[in-house]
């Protein structure tokens, strides 16, 4: 695979679907200028999120793993005036960088950033018994995927879309030797999918300017 002419093939799909966006753009450069990692979504990426939401008609969107607010962005704007996203953000940085960029973007009044280990604000969300959630992206450490499958389909709803970012990790997902943490916490989701009685899924491998990874998408019985 020439993941360089994949990355040109992003550009083209750029340039073609997505057209210029200087606040997506802006959004990128602060994160870079605050020493944020550049593991957000591509920009192709962020538009399947984006249509994700509008094709579900989501009203509530709950992402764990805000980084910088990029994919948080595109996702709120396909958001109704009245919808609201919950994002969960372990590093009080990232979720400080993230409020100036999604309020700079214009969705900040969607948008509440929840800042803390996920694994302690997914139970306080579920105690506040609020609405079910439409849709929901997963994009945080890897090791806690099972764990953060296990709040989605609580916090859901039968119908609600499940999207678990990195599941493909240049294909090392399928070395069963493999001992880095982040490929072990995918094969232990892509088991606790593969054997849960509500989730029906499957995996799409992607190529392009974020090089060989892939989403796994589910819907909640
Ligand atoms: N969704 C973002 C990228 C997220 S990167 C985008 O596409 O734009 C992963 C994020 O998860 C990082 O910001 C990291 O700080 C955060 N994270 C790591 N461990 C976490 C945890 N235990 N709870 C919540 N967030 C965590
Ligand atoms: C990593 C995490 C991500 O969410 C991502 O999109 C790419 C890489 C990582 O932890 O390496
Ligand atoms: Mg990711």
């Amino acid at each position: 695979m020439d993941l360089n002419l994949s990355a040109r093939v992003d550009t083209y799909i750029g340039d073609r679907l997505l057209g210029s966006d200087p606040m997506l753009e802006a959004v990128l450069a602060a994160n870079q200028a605050a020493g944020l990692p550049p593991i957000d979504v591509s920009a192709a990426q962020g538009k399947f999120l984006n249509l994700m939401v509008s094709i579900t008609r989501a009203r509530r969107i709950l992402e764990v793993g805000t980084l910088g607010g990029y994919s948080t962005i595109w996702m709120a704007r396909a958001l109704p005036e009245d919808g609201k996203l919950v994002t969960l953000e372990y590093s009080p940085h990232h979720a400080e960088v993230a409020r100036s960029n999604i309020a700079g973007a214009g969705v900040g009044h969607l948008v509440d950033i929840r800042v803390g280990p996920a694994a302690e604000t997914l139970p306080e969300l579920a105690a506040g018994h609020s609405e079910p959630f439409d849709f929901i992206f997963i994009d945080a450490d890897k090791p806690n995927n099972p764990t953060y499958l296990e709040w989605a389909i609580r916090l859901g709803r039968p119908g609600t879309v499940i999207i678990l970012d990195n599941v493909i990790r240049d294909g090392q997902v399928i070395d069963t030797d493999n001992t880095d943490p982040r490929v072990i916490g995918t094969r232990a989701a892509f088991d606790m999918i593969a054997s849960h009685p509500r989730l029906r899924a499957t995996a799409l491998q992607t190529v392009g300017a974020k090089g060989w990874d892939g989403f796994a998408i589910m819907v909640i019985d």
